[in-house]
């Protein structure tokens, strides 16, 4: 039997904080970013180690120029589906700008609305130092936590744009050093964006847990992108990071087929005649298939 979007109902066994912290060094990490449930089946269903619910949901699907207008109201709906439709992969959600800034006691309780209302198994957070109360506030609350440093997007104000970090000998040293102090926090990943990948490589060897590379080259023991990104699912035309490699074009395919449909409603060639004798011909108690009702009852 197989599952929607062909993902098989035979019991996949779960990827758990603790499980794919103890990939380092075994097989490098697969992680791509999922804001929806078909998505996530399908990501689920093709192997993926990890989907994260990005707080880039603000740019690839609400259309901003950067994620500081992502909410915990906005995304925990987005979580629930992606848990809900992923049977393996760690689900892990994104903790919007300001969800984790004020106090612990805050962080805590908005780390834990992605594990109580959105089903996920961990959080991850961006930050240093400076995020340390917060992450051992959540980790005392047995949420299992992923860091983020490098860039760090929710700090594009303070940094004057997205700029790769840790050029320097300087800034490398002290990423070095953040990173080292997040994991002896407790955090189970370590996302880097953007750094050269000389650093990620020097903070891959430096820390017990893996690092997920965006922007950082070969050297980290596994790699996230957007995938919107990596599907090209965007207006056509729009450019993609230059560290992005596109294994689809979806943009144009869903614009081919919305020309095509309106081509075929306008020239009346859809609905076609059989399809007008069937929905003719339909007993009013027959149970039809709704538009969208691909999921199990
Ligand atoms: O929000 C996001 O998608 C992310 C990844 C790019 C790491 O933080």
């Amino acid at each position: 039997m197989t599952q929607p979007y062909g993902g098989s109902t035979a019991p996949a066994q779960r990827i758990t904080a603790p499980g794919l912290r103890a990939l380092k060094g075994v097989r490098k990490i697969t992680s791509l970013t999922a804001y929806d449930a078909p998505t996530a089946a399908l990501l689920d269903a093709a192997g993926v180690d990890m989907l994260l619910v990005g707080d880039s949901i603000e740019m690839a699907v609400y259309g901003a120029a950067d994620t500081l207008g992502a909410t915990l109201d906005r995304m925990v709906p987005h979580a629930r589906a992606v848990a809900g439709a992923a049977r393996r992969a760690l689900v892990a959600g994104d903790m919007p700008y300001l969800s984790y800034h004020t106090t612990p006691a805050e962080a805590v309780r908005n780390a834990a609305r992605f594990i109580v209302e959105g089903g996920c198994r961990a959080v991850k957070l961006e930050g240093g130092t400076q995020r340390l109360p917060m992450i051992e506030a959540i980790l005392n609350a047995e949420i299992p936590v992923i860091g983020h440093i490098g860039l760090t997007p929710q700090s594009v104000n303070a940094l004057g744009g997205f700029k790769v970090q840790g050029k320097t000998r300087s800034e490398a040293d002290r990423l070095v050093e953040e990173a080292e102090r997040l994991t002896d926090a407790g955090i189970f990943a370590l996302v880097l964006e953007c750094v050269p990948s000389e650093l990620a490589e020097r903070i891959t060897k430096a820390v017990p847990v893996p690092t997920i590379g965006i922007g950082a080259g070969p050297f980290c023991d596994g790699q996230i992108l957007v995938i919107h990104d990596l599907i090209g699912f965007h207006p056509p035309g729009t450019k993609n990071p230059k560290f992005v490699k596109r294994y689809a074009e979806v943009g144009s395919i869903v614009a081919d087929a919305a020309r095509a449909y309106v081509r075929d409603v306008v020239e009346g060639r859809f609905p076609s005649d059989e399809a007008k004798k069937r929905s003719e011909r339909l007993d009013s108690s027959e149970p039809v298939t709704a538009p969208a009702q691909v999921w199990p009852q």
